[in-house]
């Protein structure tokens, strides 16, 4: 068993670490205030090599493994985990599945785009009355000669309102379930394609939320993602993977709640002495520090089964469960510590609790995980 990490995971995290402080951190509380995607820095890890990290070098990517690009995730997270949030959504939700199931021509067209070319990509499952039951979905495919027609809409899409590359899953057959359903490639350029409502959300405010609408969206033959009826499967195995990013974010929400309670604490005089001078503080910086331990472990584990090729459903899963509540328990301790002051917006504390919750809701609830985790133990 090896624990550390390879030189070239070393050098990501030194590298985020240096972009996250200069880039990231002075802008996160603006870009949460206005509620501002954050163009110029997502530029910027275009240029960095950091959107489609994981993508091969033959395609326009850094050719990093799923470690790599699990730590640049939990790096950006430390300060904004609506950055976070959109280049694992890009990494894994949309580069990912054409890297696994695309054709040579689909990869050497969109591979590229979505590295060099500066576009963004998003994934399109959700709709209103398929979430925690993602096989309900009513979009439809059908097929005219050289081209699907797709009809229906999406909700609460990552990147929704920003990005040019979706994949997008569909229903081809009705009546077989889960084997009706199949994957595509679309472009926002596309006929009949359109961003819907802008969700205002109660966190993650850089992140552009949107619900997408295809109203006979016209999508080229090729742009199928895999076989016909496949696309349940591909979607489930792309959220395998999506969900080491989510534990990855949500381990960096923690780190970050932990580090700004830190410093509050060393300087905040209650009682005559700083209050890290309690035990009480100590205690609870002590179970933090462990948490966040045990969190690395779980992701790094994760994101390592998925190199070595072995099934890594489970591991991801407890990863994710376990990061996301994590996160939600470190910044509501963390708040609690700053006292009236974290209620405050003068703190980026209430930001930190605000963005932990939703990582126990996408990408799969913690109930969903639980469902995935004892249904395979079980
Ligand atoms: N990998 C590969 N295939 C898988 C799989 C996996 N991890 N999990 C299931 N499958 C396959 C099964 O093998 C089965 O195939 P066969 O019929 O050939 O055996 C098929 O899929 C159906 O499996 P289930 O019967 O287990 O499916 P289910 O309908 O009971 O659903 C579920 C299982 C785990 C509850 C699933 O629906 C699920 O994960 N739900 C949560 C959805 C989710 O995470 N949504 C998040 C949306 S994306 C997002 O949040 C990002 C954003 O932009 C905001």
């Amino acid at each position: 068993m090896e624990f550390e990490l390879t030189r070239e995971q070393e050098l990501v995290r030194k590298m985020m670490r240096e972009f996250t402080e200069t880039q990231v951190k002075p802008i996160a509380a603006e870009t949460d205030k206005t509620s501002t995607y954050p163009r110029e820095t997502i530029e910027k890890l275009f240029d960095l090599g950091v959107m489609g990290m994981i993508v091969p070098e033959a395609y326009g990517g850094a050719g990093a493994d799923d470690l790599a690009g699990a730590i640049a995730i939990e790096e950006l997270s430390k300060q904004c985990a609506s950055t976070g949030d959109i280049v694992a959504t890009h990494n894994g939700l949309c580069c990912g599945p054409i890297l696994q199931h695309g054709t040579e021509e689909q990869k050497k067209k969109y591979l590229p785009m979505l590295t060099t070319g500066h576009h963004v990509g998003a994934f399109a499952l959700t709709e209103p009355n398929a979430g925690s039951d993602a096989s309900k979905g009513q979009t439809e495919a059908r097929l005219e000669g050289d081209h699907w027609v797709l009809n229906g809409s999406k909700i609460f899409i990552t990147n929704g309102y920003v990005a040019d590359v979706f994949v997008v899953f569909a229903m081809t057959d009705k009546s077989k379930g889960t084997k009706g359903i199949s994957a595509f490639i679309v472009e926002s350029s596309y006929p009949g394609f359109s961003v819907g409502k802008h969700e205002e959300k109660m966190g993650l405010h850089g992140s552009p939320t949107a619900e997408i609408v295809f109203t006979d969206c016209i999508v080229p033959k090729e742009n199928l993602l895999g076989r016909e009826g496949k696309g349940f499967s591909i979607a489930m195995q792309t959220l395998d993977g999506g969900r080491i990013g989510i534990a990855a974010q949500a381990l960096g929400i923690a780190q970050g709640a932990m580090a700004e309670a830190m410093d509050f604490t060393k300087t905040r005089v209650q009682f005559g002495k700083p209050i890290d001078k309690f035990q009480n503080t100590q205690f609870v910086f002590a179970d933090m520090y462990m948490g966040i331990q045990a969190g690395q472990l779980l992701t790094y584990k994760a994101a390592a089964s998925k190199m070595a090729g072995k099934r890594f459903t489970v591991d991801a899963a407890c990863a994710k469960l376990f990061c996301s509540e994590l996160a939600m328990k470190t910044t509501v301790k963390a708040l609690q510590m700053f006292g009236g002051y974290g209620y405050t917006r003068d703190y980026p504390i209430e930001r930190m609790m605000r963005d932990a919750k939703i990582t126990e809701i996408y990408e799969g609830t913690s109930e969903i995980q639980r469902v995935v985790i004892s249904g395979n133990i079980l």
